[in-house]
């Protein structure tokens, strides 16, 4: 594909403006798809729960990459909360995925992630694996089947089932710096529950990667090759800080704090990226140590 067209939805995101960034800087045209009023040429406004987007304004785009979705760990969860998280999944994409194949956009790359196999103890799965049963998983699930208009249409979609993004601007290290930087580093529970994590670099490397390789289709894991238990990262995150993480905090406790939030953090997914290796994917982060090294590095002064 020479300098595609790649539309993006939840472009404004933690990933998306990552990704945005990747691409400009790779000489493609990123058409970013916005839910506020449009600020120039390259963005499209869509109104994702009515329904609407000018399918026009897609033609001649060669790849669309969904990311958005209200953030899983924002608040705890209440039942409106979780009503949430799936009204601003499942219908967006069943909008974009009927467009791609209306407009006949031969790919679709749409996020996912690895809470898809719910609760795997010490078991480790890749894409054969099958959907967990809880929130998360059915959450999951209900989200990769709302792409079946594209995959039906013909497009190659991509099922990007995504671990924890390790980057030094946000997101989960955004949450547990700060708290580890006072000391108060801690296990989840009994720290057994495993952690598939990607670092950022990698993690836009992957979707790019996804993009233009043809050979990937269906559930594909975006997560380092070598998951952590929760025990492991909380170390691992303590020596790379010089703060040396001993606590623990209880699994009632979370509960209280937390909710049913807490049960995700307590079960977790040892996932491996099988089909990114096999289709000759190269993680520049291969261990944790090294994830967590580029998350906490200070950036360069410019
Ligand atoms: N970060 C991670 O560790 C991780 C791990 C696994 C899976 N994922 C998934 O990957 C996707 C991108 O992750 P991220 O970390 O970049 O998420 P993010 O920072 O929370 O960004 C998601 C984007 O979704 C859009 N959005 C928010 N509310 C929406 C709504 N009600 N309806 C439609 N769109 C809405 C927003 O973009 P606009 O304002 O531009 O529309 C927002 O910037 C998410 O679906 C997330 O669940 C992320």
């Amino acid at each position: 594909m020479n300098s595609p067209t790649v539309a993006i939805a939840g472009s404004s995101g933690l990933i998306g403006s990552a990704l945005v960034s990747a691409l400009r800087a790779a000489d493609h045209r990123v058409l970013r798809i916005v839910r506020r009023a449009p600020a120039n040429a390259d963005e499209l406004q869509w109104d994702p729960e009515a329904g609407a987007i000018d399918l026009g304004a897609l033609a001649g785009v060669d790849a669309l990459v969904n990311l958005c979705g209200v953030g899983i760990g924002d608040r705890r969860w209440s039942g409106a909360f979780k009503q949430s998280l799936r009204d601003s999944r499942i219908t967006p994409t069943e909008v974009l995925s009927t467009a791609v194949a209306e407009v006949g956009i031969p790919v679709l790359i749409n996020a996912s992630g690895v809470g898809y196999y719910g609760d795997t103890r010490d078991r480790t799965v890749d894409e054969s694996a099958s959907m967990g049963t809880d929130f998360l998983a059915q959450l999951a699930g209900d989200w990769e089947a709302a792409t079946a208009a594209a995959q039906q249409a013909g497009a190659r979609v991509v099922l990007a089932r995504t671990g924890i993004v390790l980057t030094p601007s946000g997101g989960a290290m955004g949450r547990l710096r700060p708290l580890f930087s006072l000391g108060l580093g801690a296990r989840l529970g009994n720290g057994r529950q495993y952690m598939s994590w990607i670092s950022m670099a990698d993690e836009i490397s992957a979707l790019l990667f996804a993009i233009s390789n043809d050979t990937l289709s269906g559930p594909v894991n975006l997560s380092g090759p070598a998951p952590v238990t929760n025990a492991e990262f909380t170390a691992a995150l303590g020596r790379t800080l010089g703060r040396p993480a001993r606590l623990a905090v209880p699994a009632f406790a979370m509960r209280a704090g937390l909710g049913e939030l807490a049960d995700g953090l307590l079960s977790g997914q040892r996932a491996i990226p099988a089909a990114l290796e096999q289709a000759g994917f190269r993680f520049q982060h291969s261990t944790i140590g090294e994830a967590l090294a580029y998350a906490t590095a200070r950036p360069t002064p410019q």
